[in-house]
């Protein structure tokens, strides 16, 4: 079983090699492995242009409100997918769309996507204050700080089985609707999160400013 295990995670470092980006080869193969999981990356491309994912997911930020799935991790994508076919969360442009995958499709693209080159800003962040939220946190109102679930510069962190997204660089009107609609509880049935907390006691101004800096943030040097 563990012999599997290791041959599968060789063949996906050698998968890698063909698909990692200049960015992504940044991360030892190891880490890439972690972040594309179980999946084909070569399968998933097709199939995600089949399903029409591309079309809104394409990689490029013009339209900063769908959120960019370049370089999310595989396990976080997952989740998603399926969260949009339970119903625990929905959305009038993607609703139809993110039914469809079957749960192998579903491995596949979000492999594909976890291989793309990493959503990345324009480097211009600069705020110290929300840095110092991003960083430090703040204990007088329970927000804890965001790089200790989310990694450095946001770049997502897996844990066990529990993969934290990668936020940085993410598109900035995407993130704040997030953001929003979290603090506005959990929505129609979805676990509570722990952004459900950490969001509470943000404001609008905070949020704003916070969804700017994290998209111009560049997750993998
Ligand atoms: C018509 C545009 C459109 C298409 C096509 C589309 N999406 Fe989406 N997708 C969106 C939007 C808009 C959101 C944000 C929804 C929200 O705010 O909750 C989203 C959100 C997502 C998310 C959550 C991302 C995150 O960071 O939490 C995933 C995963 C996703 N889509 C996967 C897919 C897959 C897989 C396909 C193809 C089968 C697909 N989408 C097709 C527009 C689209
Ligand atoms: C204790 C761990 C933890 C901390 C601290 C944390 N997050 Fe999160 N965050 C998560 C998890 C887990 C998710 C996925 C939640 C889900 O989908 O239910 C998430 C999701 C998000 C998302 C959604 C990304 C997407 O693609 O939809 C954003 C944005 C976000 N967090 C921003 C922040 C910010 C900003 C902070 C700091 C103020 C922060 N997080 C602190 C664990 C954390």
């Amino acid at each position: 079983m563990l012999a599997t295990f290791h041959r599968w995670r060789h063949h996906v470092a050698c998968l890698l090699l063909v698909y990692a980006s200049p960015a992504l080869s940044a991360l030892s193969a190891e880490d890439l492995a972690e972040r594309i999981g179980v999946g084909d990356p070569a399968l998933g491309e097709s199939k995600a242009r089949a399903a029409g994912c591309v079309g809104c997911h394409g990689g490029d930020a013009a339209n900063t409100s769908i959120p960019r799935l370049d370089g999310q991790l595989a396990g976080y994508t997952l989740v998603q997918i399926e969260r949009f076919k339970a119903g625990q969360r929905s959305h009038p442009q993607i609703a139809r769309d993110a039914s469809t995958p079957s749960l192998t499709d579903a491995e596949d693209i979000a492999a594909w996507y976890a291989s793309a080159a990493p959503m990345y800003g324009n480097g211009a962040a600069a705020n110290a204050d929300i840095a110092s939220l991003f960083e430090k946190g703040d204990r007088s109102r329970d927000v804890i700080a965001c790089v200790s679930c989310h990694g450095v510069n946001g770049s997502g962190a897996i844990s066990g089985s529990d993969s934290t997204p990668a936020i940085g660089g993410q598109s900035a009107d995407y993130l704040r609707a997030r953001l929003r609609t979290w603090r506005a509880g959990p929505q129609n049935g979805a676990p509570i999160s722990v952004m459900n907390l950490i969001t509470r006691t943000l404001g609008d101004a905070e949020i704003d400013a916070l969804s700017t800096w994290l998209s111009q943030l560049q997750p993998l040097p």
